[in-house]
């Protein structure tokens, strides 16, 4: 196993898009930002040089980081914020996790232009067929204004957010878009090679379909976990997760489009419709425009539904038959009544915020929860009195009942898991005030999908219908539109991990909570210690 080194410096990059010059946060003035290739197995030192102009945090997408909890990255979570002037080194192994992750900005919503692809290779890769391998393929969001305003003002009116002005392949609106199509990405490829695509979905708030005129793609992982061969012409990627595929160029030489486009399953909330191209060109030179693929309508759920649920873990799974900690968590949208001195640009005079269990996630601002609890010193930072279950039983049946889901309280609260133990948590979409897919993303670890459904989740019912032989291994799941999905995990890395929707629309109105994760012995003293270079808050 190797070490790598690399810097990062944060700073601002001229960029054209769609027509105008736009001043963009990157990383090493690129955009998308540094590929990241490493082997199994490796240790990745990162120093992060803010020579930007706002604090910024960088996350390990889906890393482990197996007690190395001071590098995992999200804002006033783990650290806090890398202040313009300041830098901060990230180290960390990647052990026992092949395939693709990502990395991104953790703060604010940086991410929309601070992001790129951690492309982990086999240690040994004699079991494993290797074919050649295409650059990876980054889905993106782009704004014509800088996102950093766009999250600002949405904070400031309690309104939604502007939606996004294209989406993107590798920072590419590609050739729907005006004056985007003489920078598309093009894909060489080889007539009748296989080759290797990694998809990364790191758009901020859009679900995507995506298909590849003329060729079938064969699921072999996802967030770097293998799955049994899956062949489809259709991907959906929900923002944070990663798609594996195998793909053999066995079609008339030419060129061909790959199309993405929104899953969009709530219903009258604005999305972005657009869709984004890249070219797949087999070298043969042709004047004809290439071929499109289909997509499915934008509010497919059936076809979403039918993709995910598709996807088995390539392995058995190692999963204790015993469950210690059984949690029941509601994921949803909801409204703050409004205060006075705010503004309240939500639907009927109302705040827009979001929930688990009807608790709004805030970020504290004092201390990181990990630094605080670390140093015993949670007070004034956060408590440890997150519900195990929501205030009222959640029941679609019952809409009256289910409205006091409506309006949540803010508060920093953690949940507390025993070292070792091993944990189910129903994640159960309430969608009170619109019905949507909610991808549920865990720091820290990956999880089990042991099933899906939609309705009400009942466990007499659908206990019996859990996948206990070969459920996909993920660290983001979509819980389906107006349904649930179970997933399980056993607790065995200590630190605070964070736990959120992963559409940055919902985080910011508090989708999200934090699992503190106790190594048994009581204040994370195998944890270790604090790096000297963690920023203090
Ligand atoms: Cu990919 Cu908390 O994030």
């Amino acid at each position: 196993a190797k070490d790598q080194y690399h810097e990062f410096v944060i700073r601002e990059a001229t960029v054209k898009r769609l027509c105008k010059s736009h001043n963009i946060m990157t990383v090493n003035g690129e955009f998308p930002g540094p590929t990241l290739e490493i082997n199994e197995g490796d240790s990745l030192i990162i120093n992060l040089i803010n020579r930007g102009r706002y604090n910024v945090t960088l996350h390990w997408h889906g890393v482990r980081q197996m007690r190395t909890g001071w590098s995992d990255g999200p804002e006033f979570v783990t650290q806090c914020p890398v202040r313009p002037g300041q830098s901060y080194r990230y180290r960390f192994t990647v052990a026992a996790q092949e395939g693709t992750l990502w990395w991104h900005a953790h703060s604010s919503w940086l991410r929309a232009t601070v992001y790129g692809a951690l492309l982990i290779r086999p240690r040994d890769p004699t079991d494993v067929q290797p074919a050649r391998e295409l650059a990876p393929i980054l889905l993106g969001e782009w704004w014509d204004m800088n996102p950093v305003d766009v999250v600002r003002a949405a904070t400031r009116t309690g309104a939604a957010p502007n939606i996004s002005d294209a989406l993107t392949v590798n920072g590419q609106p590609g050739d729907l878009y005006n004056c985007s199509s003489q920078d598309t990405a093009v894909f060489p490829v080889k007539s009748g090679e296989t080759n290797l695509l990694r998809f990364i979905n790191a758009a901020l708030n859009t679900e995507l379909f995506v298909s590849l005129a003329g060729h079938n793609m064969t699921v072999v992982g996802a967030d770097a976990s293998y799955t049994k061969p899956y062949t489809t012409s259709l991907l959906l990627l929900a923002p944070g997760q990663t798609t594996d595929v195998l793909v053999t160029f066995d079609q008339p030489p030419g060129r061909y489009y790959l199309a993405a486009r929104a899953y969009a399953s709530a219903q009258g909330v604005p999305f972005d419709n657009t869709t984004t191209t890249a070219i797949f060109d087999y070298g043969a030179a042709s004047a004809s425009s290439p071929a499109m693929p289909t997509l499915p309508p934008y509010n497919d759920t059936a076809t979403a539904t039918a993709f995910t649920t598709s996807l088995r873990g390539l392995r058995k799974a190692e999963l204790p038959s015993r469950v210690d900690e059984s949690l029941f968590f509601t994921v949803g949208v909801g409204l703050f009544n409004c205060t006075k001195g705010q503004q309240c640009g939500g639907p009927n005079g109302t705040r827009f915020a979001a929930s688990i269990n009807n608790v709004s996630f805030v970020l504290p601002s004092s201390s990181s929860i990990l630094q605080a609890h670390y140093h015993g010193a949670a007070g004034g930072v956060f408590t440890a009195d997150f519900p195990a279950n929501p205030p009222v039983q959640f029941d679609y049946t019952a809409q009256n009942v289910s409205r006091a889901l409506w309006q949540p309280v803010a508060g920093t609260k953690v949940y507390k898991l025993k070292y070792g133990s091993s944990v189910q948590v129903v994640l159960q979409g309430t969608n009170i005030f619109a019905g949507e897919n909610h991808p549920i993303h865990i720091h820290g670890y990956d999880f089990y999908i042991l099933a899906e459904g939609s309705g009400n989740f009942d466990a007499g019912r659908d206990t019996g219908k859990f996948n206990m032989d070969d459920p996909p291994m993920r660290n983001t799941v979509g819980v389906p539109v107006n349904g649930w999905a179970v997933i399980r995990f056993v607790a065995d890395n200590p630190g605070v991990w964070l736990m959120h929707c992963h559409l940055d629309v919902h985080i910011t109105w508090g989708l999200a909570m934090a699992f503190l994760v106790d190594d048994g012995v009581g204040e994370l003293q195998s944890l270790e210690a604090p790096p000297p270079d963690l920023p203090l808050c």
